[in-house]
């Protein structure tokens, strides 16, 4: 499919955006959709991926097409041990999220997003960048494709998994 879209790095401007696609990417359990967006941003584990942006550390890319609204967005940050995030594997180690709006799903903008991060946390000087995702999302096979390993991080039993992309 022809591409009508690029990514650059995120703005302050787009910081709404990327609580847009938090919500995107969080709601993805059905528990925290069920409890709509203002009460799950509410939610430590939830808000800690993005308030107070712009912490060291911090990157976000936007998906933008030629002309109007942003179509996904893509950042990680740094957790401490003592607040980590559900893929948290070390504090040296960023944690991704991603988010596409829904009716731009499917056309590689996802895949794009990761490349454009995975470039931007290399040169920050991170070795590695981090994720989970529920072991039954197909965002998994995207993870995948783009460098990111199950490593055995999580146990087998959990529902989600974290995966590892040295970079
Ligand atoms: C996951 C997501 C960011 C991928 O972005 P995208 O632009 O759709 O991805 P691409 O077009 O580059 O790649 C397609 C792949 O994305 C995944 N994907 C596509 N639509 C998806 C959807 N509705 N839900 C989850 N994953 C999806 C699949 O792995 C797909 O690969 P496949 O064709 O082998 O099935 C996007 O679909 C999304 O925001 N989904 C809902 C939220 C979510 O699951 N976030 C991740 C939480 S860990």
């Amino acid at each position: 499919m022809q591409h009508t879209y690029t990514t650059r790095a995120a703005l302050v401007a787009d910081v709404p955006f990327l609580w847009e696609m938090l919500w995107e990417a969080a709601a993805v359990s059905p528990e925290i959709r069920g409890m709509g967006r203002e009460r799950a941003f509410a939610l430590p584990d939830v808000a800690r991926y993005l308030e107070d942006w712009g912490r060291p550390g911090d990157a976000a890319v936007v998906a933008v097409p030629s002309d109007g609204a942003c179509l996904g967005a893509a950042w990680s940050r740094l957790f401490p041990a003592s607040a980590p995030g559900y893929g948290f594997v070390a504090e040296d180690i960023p944690e991704l999220g991603i988010g596409v709006s829904p009716q731009s799903r499917g056309r590689g903008i996802g895949g794009a997003m990761l490349e454009e991060l995975k470039v931007t946390a290399r040169a920050q000087g991170y070795a590695a960048l981090s994720l989970s995702v529920n072991r039954g999302n197909p965002a998994r096979r995207l993870y995948e494709r783009h460098g990111f390993e199950d490593l055995s991080i999580s146990a087998p039993t959990d529902s989600s998994v974290t995966l590892l992309c040295r970079l």
